[in-house]
């Protein structure tokens, strides 16, 4: 089904005490949004978000998943242990993941059938390099990052669309380029998963958000640098 899916993104940010320090400046800020509402936090502070958000509407995910349920598998974390700790959410094939530690379409498939065997909610990141875009590559390149992750997967996963050269860079996709790229991703996908949520991710503020959360094919967000500050990214979540 799709749904308005607002997820954070820490990735490797934010002590215990600052995790603490940001629930209590945030919580009061989201009461209201009636968004999905997700952090996904590095796997230290998981148990402390969990807990501190207990009665309210956000909801806690991890950024990585091992593929296999236990074992020799040094420095990975498994479905079970997440889930235990509360997480129920897990970003899977994110783009730093790709570039700097080696995960591949066949890993990350992997990773999200394992996820979804265990009962965690994948959010599957997909997204072009500037390189690939200028050489017109990137409906190619979204195609094969969509049917190598999916590859026997049935069920309902949410997907983000992360241009790789957005993220982080301020250089945010316009709202029709994100539109129609994530209209192309939906065409790939609904035939593998049936309807699926689609989230635009790469530089997305407190600015810049409601315009593309306007967009008919962008349903959700996932949010890096401003779901750090608990204003701005309070602003995303009670986006319209
Ligand atoms: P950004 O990161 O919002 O800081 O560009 C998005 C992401 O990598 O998920």
């Amino acid at each position: 089904m799709r749904r308005r899916i607002i997820a954070g993104n820490w990735k490797m940010n934010m002590t215990k005490a600052q995790a603490k320090e940001f629930m209590g400046e945030f919580l009061p800020l989201c009461a209201n949004a009636k968004c999905e509402t997700v952090l996904c936090v590095p796997f230290t502070d998981i148990h402390r978000v969990y807990k501190l958000a207990l009665g309210s509407n956000v909801k806690v995910g991890a950024q990585n998943v091992a593929w296999a349920d236990k074992g020799a598998f040094t420095g990975e974390i498994s479905a079970e242990m997440l889930k235990e700790v509360g997480a129920e959410y897990v970003i899977i094939g994110h783009s730093e993941r790709r570039a700097y530690f080696g995960e591949t379409d066949e890993t990350v498939n992997m990773r999200l059938k394992q996820a979804l065997k265990c009962g965690l909610k994948p959010i599957f990141c997909v997204g072009e390099t500037l390189e690939q875009r200028e050489g017109g590559l990137t409906e190619q390149v979204l195609k094969a990052q969509i049917e190598k992750g999916l590859d026997g997967v049935a069920e309902d996963v949410i997907i983000a669309y992360e241009p790789v050269w957005a993220i982080g860079t301020g250089k945010t996709a316009t709202p029709e380029m994100a539109n129609e790229t994530i209209g192309f991703i939906r065409s790939v996908a609904t035939k593998l998963v049936g309807e699926v949520s689609i989230l635009y991710g790469g530089s997305m503020n407190a600015a810049n958000a409601q315009n593309l959360l306007d967009m008919s094919e962008i349903d959700g967000g996932l949010i890096g640098g401003a779901s750090l500050k608990p204003s701005d990214f309070s602003v995303i979540v009670n986006c319209d």
